[in-house]
């Protein structure tokens, strides 16, 4: 990437649509400017209202491009919900480079020889992720060009996501007047912005606690190991609130931000607060134990749907050192104690910390994948360029799908 050239990532959450720009400086990339709107139509990574989540993009878009001073054509979209899957994947190919050493075409190929698995007419592969090569049975490499030998093998992750659910949200971003630069799978720009190179080498889980969705990788090796998606977030708890206190779901929301905890154990004397009722018109009394009887089995479960998760999709041997919890669900207080307590590890909260130009505003966890988006954006394989350029499989979708709205 040039000096100066500007780079803008687009996470269409459930509950809020956040645009990132950022340039190319000196040292890396910098964030240059921040745009948010409020999401009201998607649902767990799924459009539900085409018009509104329009609105939302050009509006945190908008927003975005006034801060940062530029027009953006191209976004890094973000996409998650319950079509995403994972699965890791081998591929083995000769090594054809002059004296039998490798070259870049030959890790292309591994890694295209990696792709070639059992994919539904209805799917596409999203990324495929080299975690390590080995040549001629050396394993461990983390770059073979110009090293020798006969056989280059990969290890990939491949993350595939449900066709139509894609192109719905893509069509959204078009009708927003911008061009699709490439799709990440949420996780995995999640991890771009809040994980350290050492802790994705040691082992870490990353748990993305959205509104509506709880997006999860886990590195290991320096590499993605697993990810996926579950189909719960914070949003659960405060329908939980709005339905054990019997009142509104935007009461609820204001009660779970002020009063929640996700503690198994309080850590406080029981307090008593006030809550309104259905119609607004008076309040009831509540104490903070009746909130975290509400609150803190929600939590647990989370916790213990993600554990499922990825105990069933990683070696029995995997050690993991840590669990990194991110996404605005990441702001419920006591929700590190409690997922230490599930997983049996060191627990930290993640914010966008990775990147140049984040003003305290932005390194909440709730902007991780928005930040993300632009450093793992260009790194995530099968993605066109950003002049457009694209080429390989999905270059073919992508001017397919800039001929319909072109
Ligand atoms: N102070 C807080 N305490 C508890 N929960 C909070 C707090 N602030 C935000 N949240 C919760 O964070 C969630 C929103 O997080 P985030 O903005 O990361 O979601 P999203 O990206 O819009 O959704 P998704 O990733 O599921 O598509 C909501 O459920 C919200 O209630
Ligand atoms: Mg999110």
């Amino acid at each position: 990437m040039a000096r100066g050239e500007t780079i803008a990532g687009l996470d269409i959450g459930t509950t809020k649509t956040c645009a990132v720009i950022a340039a190319s400086g000196p040292d890396g990339l910098e964030i240059i400017g921040v745009g948010e709107a409020p999401s009201t139509g998607m649902r767990k990574g799924v459009v539900t209202d085409l018009e509104a989540t329009v609105h939302a993009i050009e509006a945190a878009t908008e927003k975005a491009e006034r801060m940062a001073g530029v027009h953006v054509s191209h976004v890094y979209v973000g996409v998650t919900g319950e079509h995403m899957q994972s699965t890791n994947s081998h591929g083995v190919v000769a090594v054809t480079g002059e004296d039998r050493e490798v070259i870049a075409n030959d890790v292309k190929r591994v890694v295209d020889a990696s792709k070639i698995i059992n994919l539904a007419a209805d799917r596409q592969i999203i990324h495929s992720l080299p975690r390590h090569y080995t040549i001629d049975g050396q394993d461990g490499v983390t770059d073979p060009v110009g090293m020798s030998g006969g056989r280059l093998e990969v290890d990939t992750h491949i993350v595939t996501g449900g066709s139509s659910f894609i192109s719905n949200v893509l069509k959204c971003v078009h009708r927003a007047g911008l061009e699709p630069a490439g799709i990440v799978f949420e996780p995995l720009a999640s991890s771009a912005a809040t994980l350290l190179p050492e802790e994705k080498q040691v082992g870490v889980v990353l748990l993305d606690i959205g509104g509506g969705t709880t997006d999860i990788a886990v590195f290991a090796d320096g590499g993605v190991l697993h990810s996926a998606t579950i189909p719960v977030g914070g949003n659960i708890l405060t329908n939980d609130i709005a339905l054990g206190l019997k009142t509104t779901f935007a009461e609820a929301e204001n009660i779970k931000r002020t009063y929640g905890s996700g503690l198994v154990r309080p850590d406080e004397a029981d307090q008593t607060f006030h809550v309104k009722t259905l119609d607004g018109r008076s309040t009831r009394e509540v104490t903070s134990s009746q909130l975290r009887g509400i609150v803190v089995p929600r939590v647990l479960e989370i916790f213990r749907l993600a554990k499922a998760n990825i105990v069933d999709r990683i070696p029995r041997d995997q050690v993991l050192s840590e669990v990194v919890i991110t996404g605005g669900g990441a702001h419920l207080r006591g929700i590190e104690t409690t997922a230490a307590e599930v997983f049996g590890l060191p627990v930290r909260i993640g914010v966008p910390s990775t990147v140049a130009g984040l003003t305290d505003a932005v390194k909440q966890p709730e902007y991780a994948t928005a930040v993300g988006l632009v450093l793992f954006g260009p790194r995530g394989e099968q993605t066109p360029h950003l002049n457009g350029q694209s080429g390989g499989p999905l270059g073919k979708f992508w001017s397919w799908f800039s001929s319909i709205w072109n």
